[in-house]
């Protein structure tokens, strides 16, 4: 019995969709600088595990049918692991990235050379941003997080640029510095008006911001400061599977009393840069997505 079975939304109405995403295996990954909470330059990191680990990624990927793209590592940037970082991707443009660390900015123009060449229309951003980390499309409508990343400018470009509406959200607590630590997207297509649509935590945003979110998604599944801190809102959902750090048991969960189909990875050693599965993981969103296909 399910959450979703009481309110007349029977969980079989979770439709995966087909996802196209690009990624970047860690080959270079590990903790040179601390631009995050998480982040601890004295703690050392595995990079044989952390690139197996984000192989198992890879393959939960490949086996829910998702469309994979790969863009190469470069030496000397650790965080380009972190993908959904290098731009926001929709109808075909690909919005760029501009880091607000020295440290990370020429993965900007590593990440817009890649979508050149992959036949996109590149626009250079004028304002600070991190691409998908900050900026996510649910439905029709682009939810935009500023606070500690994105600078508020770019969300006025967005606009500019995909014609959409853009809805300004504020973080206010430096462990959930980026949109997709704060938030997932859970129905990336909303089946009905029921759907949660979306997973996040309360105490990440000003009050402004979850008047917001109360008011367009009045049946989002509120995530537990716990998960939150296991970055459980970093999870990847089709719109019923849904890919979440492994440590997560309760959101899990929370999950499946809701109609969709968990599946743990554990990112352990991509969490001491600050990221888990969401920041691995950039949407291509092809022209003509958004329609269902076959359960996994
Ligand atoms: N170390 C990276 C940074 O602080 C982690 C980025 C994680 N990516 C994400 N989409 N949240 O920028």
């Amino acid at each position: 019995m399910s959450c979703c079975a009481r309110k007349g939304c029977p969980p079989q109405t979770r439709q995966p969709t087909k996802r196209s995403i690009l990624m970047c295996r860690p080959t270079f990954f590990t903790v040179a600088y601390a631009i995050n909470p998480y982040m601890n330059t004295d703690t050392p990191v595995d990079q044989a595990k952390a690139v197996a680990q984000w192989q198992t990624l890879y393959d939960t990927y490949e086996q829910l049918g998702f469309d994979l793209h790969l863009i190469d590592p470069l030496p000397g940037l650790p965080d380009m692991v972190f993908a959904a970082n290098g731009g926001f991707v929709l109808d075909g443009i690909a919005y760029g990235a501009k880091f607000r660390h020295p440290e990370r900015q020429p993965e900007g123009p590593a990440y817009m050379n890649w979508f050149r060449n992959f036949g996109l229309k590149v626009v250079e951003p004028a304002f600070t941003n991190e691409g998908m980390g900050d900026f996510t499309l649910v439905g029709n409508v682009i939810l935009a997080g500023t606070g500690f990343r994105a600078d508020v400018r770019s969300h006025e470009e967005l606009r500019r640029v995909f014609k959409r509406e853009v809805v300004t959200l504020k973080l206010v607590n430096p462990r959930y510095y980026h949109l997709d630590v704060a938030l997932t997207v859970l129905d990336p297509v909303p089946v009905d008006p029921s759907s949660p649509c979306v997973a996040y935590l309360e105490s990440a945003f000003d009050e402004a911001s979850l008047a917001t979110l109360r008011n367009r998604f009045p049946n989002a599944i509120i995530a537990s400061e716990e998960d939150a801190a296991l970055l459980a809102l970093n999870s990847y959902s089709d719109g019923y599977n849904v890919v979440y750090p492994s440590k997560a048991t309760n959101f899990a969960r929370q999950l499946k009393e809701h109609g969709y189909n968990p599946i743990g990875v554990d990112l352990s050693e991509l969490f001491l840069g600050g990221g888990s599965i969401r920041c691995c993981t950039l949407d291509l969103h092809p022209v003509g997505t958004g329609t269902s296909v076959a359960r996994a």
